[in-house]
């Protein structure tokens, strides 16, 4: 298949890119506006066109869409903390780069699929969001992120535009930028630095790992029914601070290196989604949470090359604001 993807250099999009081109040989052009989340690196060794531009550079993705069959959207600003402090590029990019992409796959009559999160539901305390659950986003990264999905179902409705939409839960894996819980914490572990664990430790996840929602975004792709969304969950659920401690177990370091420190505001208590939908398509997740994490811990360990200039670089400032005057040196 040709695809277009959006937002190819980072974390998800180029795990998703690596999937296809392996186990589907297809013709992929990346368009990426390489963010401090993106990264050439994340792509390198894969046979793919790459276009550098934003979304919401008609003229870019009006010449990067020529002759695709289907667009996939990864394209987004992905970190919650930076949402709270700064969020203007999440209303750009979400809003009106979604609006830009949608405007060029009816003018092209192509496939659209975007990508979103489990986030758009809100919170949780007991049982699972299915697909007919109410969106109540908290944050102005899930508020963006629901709206950008609204308005792509409105495409499906007004202008008969074959759209899907995928709400994935917490992903982890290779490739995963350090400003995320899994991978700051190896990193902050291999170092010998403090983890700084937000409030109690107790909000949960739905750790999904990579490969497997990239699976299932391809499933969504080849067999979904147009106009509707489909959830993605994990196989396991886990207390953050059970995830760290998992984590400081698999680098060998000490569980004293935990630090709890001021809490985000707002923040989500526990995600969880019921999947049977996307189950109903053929596709299941593979990997559990124990098997997912240490193998997550490998790669790190592994390829300090890939992770060294970003523990340099924009990340420190990044790191210095968020964490700085709270945790010990
Ligand atoms: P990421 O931050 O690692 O990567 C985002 C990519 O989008 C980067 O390559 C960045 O350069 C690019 N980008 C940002 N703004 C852009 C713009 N205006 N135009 C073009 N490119 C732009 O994010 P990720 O974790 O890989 O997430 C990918 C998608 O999956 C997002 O839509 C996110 O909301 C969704 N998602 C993420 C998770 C998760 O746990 N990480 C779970 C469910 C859904
Ligand atoms: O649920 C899917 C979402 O998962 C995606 O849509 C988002 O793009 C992605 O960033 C992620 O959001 P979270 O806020 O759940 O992920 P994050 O890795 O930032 O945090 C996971 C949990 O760990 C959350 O409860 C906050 C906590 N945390 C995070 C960091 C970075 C800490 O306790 N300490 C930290 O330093």
């Amino acid at each position: 298949m040709r695809l277009l993807v959006c937002g190819g250099a980072g974390f998800i999009g180029s795990n998703f890119v690596r999937v296809r081109l392996r186990e589907h040989g297809d013709e992929v052009v990346v368009l990426d506006k390489l963010t401090y989340a993106g990264r050439r690196e994340n792509l390198a060794g894969l046979d793919v066109a790459f276009v550098h531009a934003g979304i919401e550079d008609a003229a870019a993705v009006g010449g990067a869409i020529e002759g695709a069959e289907a667009v996939v959207n990864f394209a987004a600003e992905t970190h919650v903390d930076r949402s709270i402090a700064e969020p203007d590029a999440f209303v750009t990019t979400h809003a009106f780069g979604t609006w830009v992409l949608l405007e060029a796959a009816r003018a092209h009559g192509v496939r659209y699929l975007q990508v979103s999160t489990d986030e758009v539901y809100g919170s949780i305390e007991s049982g699972s969001f299915t697909e007919r659950s109410p969106l109540a986003p908290s944050s102005p990264y899930s508020a963006t992120k629901a709206g950008a999905d609204l308005l792509v179902s409105s495409y499906f409705h007004t202008y008969g535009l074959k759209t899907l939409i995928c709400r994935g839960s917490n992903n982890y894996g290779p490739y995963q930028y350090p400003e995320k819980l899994i991978p700051l914490m190896v990193l902050n572990a291999l170092h010998g630095d403090r983890l700084p664990v937000y409030g109690d430790g107790m909000q949960v996840r739905n750790w999904l790992y990579v490969e497997d929602f990239a699976r299932a975004i391809g499933q969504v792709l080849a067999h979904g029914a147009p106009g509707e969304a489909y959830n993605v969950g994990g196989p396991d659920e886990c207390p953050n601070i059970e995830v760290v401690q998992r984590i400081l177990a698999l680098c060998g370091a000490d569980e004293a290196l935990i630090e709890h420190v001021t809490d985000r505001p707002g923040h989500d208590r526990r995600y969880s989604l019921g999947s049977e939908k996307v189950r109903g398509l053929g596709w299941q997740a593979r990997t559990r949470f124990a098997d997912g994490l240490a193998e997550t811990v490998r790669w790190y360990r592994e390829n300090a090359a890939w992770w060294e200039p970003i523990r340099s670089g924009e990340y420190r400032e990044y790191y210095q604001r968020q964490y700085g005057s709270q945790i010990k040196g």
